[in-house]
């Protein structure tokens, strides 16, 4: 895959909920779906982080640009993440670029401790309870086929179903 910009895979596509498969070779192909992801993400103006299997990679890689800024060489790339301690919980609106137009509140863990890969291979830590931590654990969820509407609860799901069907039918999602 080379550092195009590929198409966004909106809620429905099944690739979305298959488990990715750990990366094992640091190569110059994983560093070309990180380019393409980062590509891919600035594309959409309203994008700060992708996982690969929204461009329809099933693989753990996910980037991260918490400057707003649009700056190639800060994003954050998470290989293999994996998050080990989580704190008290807190209330935050999410949205995904798999689901235009949708905002739900959604509760998740403040605090993070994660570890990852680089692209190197090179094995990182990192705490956090800023809004990297909200997006790491929307990212990570990404990877084990897990979507944010997912952690509503069923009576707010349920209405958001009803929404979601609306879209399916205007050809908005799939
Ligand atoms: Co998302």
């Amino acid at each position: 895959m080379s550092d195009e910009i590929e198409r966004i895979r909106i809620y429905g596509d099944p690739v979305l909920r298959k488990k990715a498969e750990e990366v094992t070779e640091f190569d110059g192909n994983l560093e070309d779906l990180a380019n393409c992801m980062t590509e891919t993400m600035f594309a959409n103006e309203s994008g700060i982080a992708l996982a690969a299997p929204q461009i329809g990679v099933s693989r753990r890689v996910e980037i991260i640009d918490l400057t707003f800024g649009k700056e190639f060489d800060n994003v954050l790339t998470l290989v293999n993440p994996e998050i080990l301690e989580t704190g008290d919980e807190e209330v935050i609106e999410e949205g995904c670029l798999s689901f235009p137009g949708i905002f739900e509140d959604i509760v998740r863990p403040k605090k993070i401790h994660v570890r990852y890969q680089d692209l190197n291979g090179d094995v990182k830590e990192l705490e956090t309870d800023t809004f990297l931590s909200r997006v790491i654990q929307h990212e990570t969820d990404h990877l084990d086929g897990i979507l944010f509407v997912d952690r509503l609860s069923s009576v707010k799901r349920a209405m958001l179903d009803k929404k979601l069907r609306i879209l399916a039918k205007e050809g908005v999602i799939e």
